[in-house]
């Protein structure tokens, strides 16, 4: 498409009172101004974000994600504000979308609107039962007249209730005619892109309003508002699933990060955490169980398990208070109260209550690996590195050293010795 996107995120974000600049505060585990972009690389591969406050910060988090991003930096201390922003850019071309860092909820398909509508500016507008803190729009016979700031509004404009949302579709030659006659004289001495309204309205230029949904347009001003933007994207998310086939015990209790997925007909209980990059097939997760970047796929996990990062568990059962990180199981049981790190552990293998794989060493992080067919005894501790052949037993209460070859059983007690008559010796 002929349009090219302009993110504005230079602004201090001081609503935020955050040593962490606005748009890299996290909604659903990405960076708010991700979010922005990947939904603006939908439409355009022309995308321009301007920076200045923290601009390395922001730049190093969008790096990490994309490298085709033209990353502009404001002139702020000259030209301070939204129309500040504008200045000095060049847009390859003729129609220019502008967006802001601090949009998370925005959607690409949403967006298209604006490319429906024949106009030289169209500007979104909510329509709020409270706009407070949004610049006033003023309306007549469908074409935006005037947008009045906050700060500069008199008692009539206050009331208004259709507010600018922000985001505006310009034509080139409009921003390069007018953006060179705004001026800072208003309360807050910035350049106001807004004011760009009022000389297109003198000179006869039509500005249509189009009118957006508060979910998805909704701007993050200061933690509340961020905890509002993850309500409504975790609503998001957990619909589009439940809608595709998986079961959710009471939703609102479940918290799912944006990357994670769900396939076939999984099924969540109450309390449960999804993170990262963690995927769930077929599988039934249990109350207040964890998953973090885990695969788990035809498996039972929880309730109250805890499944780390680099974790694969395939036709397995783990139960309460199981906690695995770094492992692979193959059709592996671990019912109750265990520790499995940096473990190989294969089919048909059971991991008895309180099995430990001691895999630290206070320096250094050792494997354990563990065959088909193999029973381990509640209460025993794995000192790693250790291989435990196919078709093998370890005894409960073992405290295992040596590698178990096929066929034995590993038992390390001491032998019981019973006294007769002790408890009367020693109560008198
Ligand atoms: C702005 C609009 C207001 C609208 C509201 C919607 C203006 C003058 N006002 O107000 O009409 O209702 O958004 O959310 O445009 N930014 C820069 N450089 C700057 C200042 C800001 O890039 O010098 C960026 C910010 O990082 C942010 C966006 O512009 O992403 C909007 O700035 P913000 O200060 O949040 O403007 P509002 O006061 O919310
Ligand atoms: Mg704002």
């Amino acid at each position: 498409m002929d349009i090219s996107i302009l993110i504005l995120s230079a602004g201090a974000g001081t609503r935020m009172k955050s040593t962490l600049p606005k748009v890299l505060h996290k909604i659903s585990g990405k960076e708010m101004i991700y979010y922005v972009i990947q939904e603006a690389k939908k439409i355009t591969n022309n995308i321009n974000i301007v920076l200045y406050h923290q601009s390395e910060l922001i730049k190093d988090v969008i790096l990490k994600y994309f490298d085709d991003i033209n990353i502009v930096i404001q002139d702020h201390k000259n030209y301070p504000g939204t129309g500040g922003a504008l200045k000095n850019i060049n847009f390859e071309n003729s129609k220019i979308l502008l967006l802001n860092g601090d949009m998370p909820l925005i959607q690409a398909d949403e967006l298209k609107q604006f490319f429906e509508i024949d106009a030289d500016i169209v500007m979104s507008v909510i329509k709020l039962d409270n706009p407070d803190g949004y610049g006033r729009v003023v309306i007549e016979n469908d074409k935006v007249k005037k947008i009045v700031e906050q700060k500069d509004s008199n008692k009539d404009e206050l009331k208004i209730q259709n507010v600018n949302a922000g985001i505006y579709l310009f034509k080139k030659e409009i921003l390069k005619r007018y953006l060179p006659k705004i001026n800072n004289n208003n309360t807050q001495k910035e350049y106001y892109l807004t004011d760009i309204i009022e000389f297109c309205v003198k000179d006869n230029k039509i500005i249509k309003p189009l009118f957006v949904k508060e979910e998805n347009f909704k701007g993050v001003n200061s933690k509340f508002d961020l905890a509002n933007a993850e309500q409504i994207m975790q609503n998001k998310i957990k619909k589009n699933f439940m809608l595709n086939g998986v079961t959710m015990r009471l939703p609102n209790t479940i918290y799912i990060e944006s990357s994670v997925e769900i396939e076939s007909e999984s099924i969540l209980e109450n309390g449960v955490t999804l993170l990262g990059n963690s995927k769930i097939i077929n599988s039934y997760i249990k109350t207040n169980s964890i998953i973090e970047d885990g695969e788990i796929i035809n498996s039972e996990v929880g309730p109250m398990a805890r499944v780390r990062p680099e974790s694969f568990l395939k036709n397995s059962k783990i139960g309460n208070f199981v906690e695995i990180k770094k492992s692979n199981l193959n059709a592996v049981k671990a019912g109750h109260l265990s520790y499995i790190g940096d473990s190989e552990i294969d089919e048909n293998t059971n991991i008895g209550a309180g099995v430990i794989t001691c895999n630290y060493d206070g320096k250094n992080k050792y494997k354990t690996k563990i065959g088909k067919n193999v029973f381990i005894g509640s209460d025993s501790q794995l000192i790693a590195p250790i291989t435990i052949e196919d078709n093998t037993m370890v005894a409960s209460g073992t405290t295992l050293t040596q590698d178990v070859k096929e066929g034995e059983l590993a038992i390390s007690r001491e032998k019981q010795k019973n006294i007769k008559g002790f408890f009367k010796k020693f109560f008198n």
